[in-house]
């Protein structure tokens, strides 16, 4: 199976809305951030890792264009001791005997799936001997695999829905997240303690449906069943204005939840 097309990596990327951070931030308290690895770098968190009083950052990214849009993202504030990394966490040599103070996790699990397939189970005890002493884990809770209950709910399903059929048909691999308690037994199976974990529920905007039906365009013009292509065409197009319509009318699509879960590790 191909790749994942990397080029527009940031669009399929959810970004932390700024509460996610400010809890982050309500969690850490007096500790200093000292050291801080971004272990699933991208503009939104990399932009507030640089925001932050750190000793040193070091973000890494599977992805080269995203390497490209973190290093534009954080150009004028970038210290000669902050690093980029491209690398892959399946591969044991990256960042190989390093320890950070502080390391952020944010949106990287659901990623996963289009580096590192089948790595998730292992992510949290790859990452176990470079946090010092916390790691913060942001995640989305799944919407595409269950029934929805609600229109709200509905919309959002068909849109994940939709957007997947689109990259699995272009040869690609779809995101795929993880509930909030999975979060949590694989950190205590993997040599963490919990120390904080808590849901934030999302509002989804205008901006979220453009980009997720937009990002289809691209992946249906390399279908060669012209026909199959266009009738995923319209119904995206059929999609957008339903949960446009919805927006309108309710300012913003109420359902499902982000997530954050603070570990350390046991024995520190
Ligand atoms: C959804 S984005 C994270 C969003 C980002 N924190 C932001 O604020 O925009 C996922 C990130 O994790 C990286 N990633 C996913 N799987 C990876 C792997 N196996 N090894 C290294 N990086 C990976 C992707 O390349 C990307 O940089």
């Amino acid at each position: 199976m191909a790749r994942v097309a990397h080029s527009d990596e940031a669009k399929r990327a959810p970004q932390s809305p700024p509460q996610l951070f400010r809890f982050v931030e309500e969690l850490q308290g007096d500790l200093p951030w000292g050291s801080v690895l971004d272990a699933g770098t991208g503009t939104g968190s990399i932009r507030w890792v640089s925001s932050l009083p750190t000793a040193r950052w070091t973000a890494v990214t599977g992805a080269e264009g995203h390497a490209v849009q973190v290093s534009d993202a954080v150009a004028a504030v970038r210290r000669r001791q902050d690093r980029i990394v491209l690398g892959n966490w399946a591969d044991p040599a990256l960042l190989a005997g390093e320890c950070y103070d502080t390391v952020l996790a944010d949106y990287l699990l659901g990623a996963i799936e289009g580096f590192a397939p089948y790595f998730q189970p292992r992510l949290f005890a790859r990452l176990r001997p470079l946090v010092g002493h916390r790691l913060y884990v942001v995640g989305l809770e799944p919407y595409v695999s269950h029934e929805p209950n609600s229109p709200a709910a509905r919309i959002i399903w068909e849109i994940g829905r939709f957007r997947d059929a689109c990259l699995l048909l272009a040869g690609e691999r779809p995101y795929r997240e993880y509930p909030v308690q999975w979060v949590i037994d694989h950190l205590y199976a993997s040599g963490f303690r919990v120390v904080a974990a808590r849901r934030f529920a999302i509002r989804y905007k205008a901006r979220f449906v453009n980009s997720q039906i937009d990002m289809c365009a691209p992946r249906l013009a390399t279908l060669s069943d012209r026909t199959l292509a266009d009738a995923l065409s319209a119904r995206g197009e059929a999609l957008r204005n339903r949960a446009l319509d919805l927006i309108d009318r309710e300012g913003g699509i109420r359902h499902g939840f982000d997530h954050v879960v603070a570990a350390e590790p046991i024995g520190t």
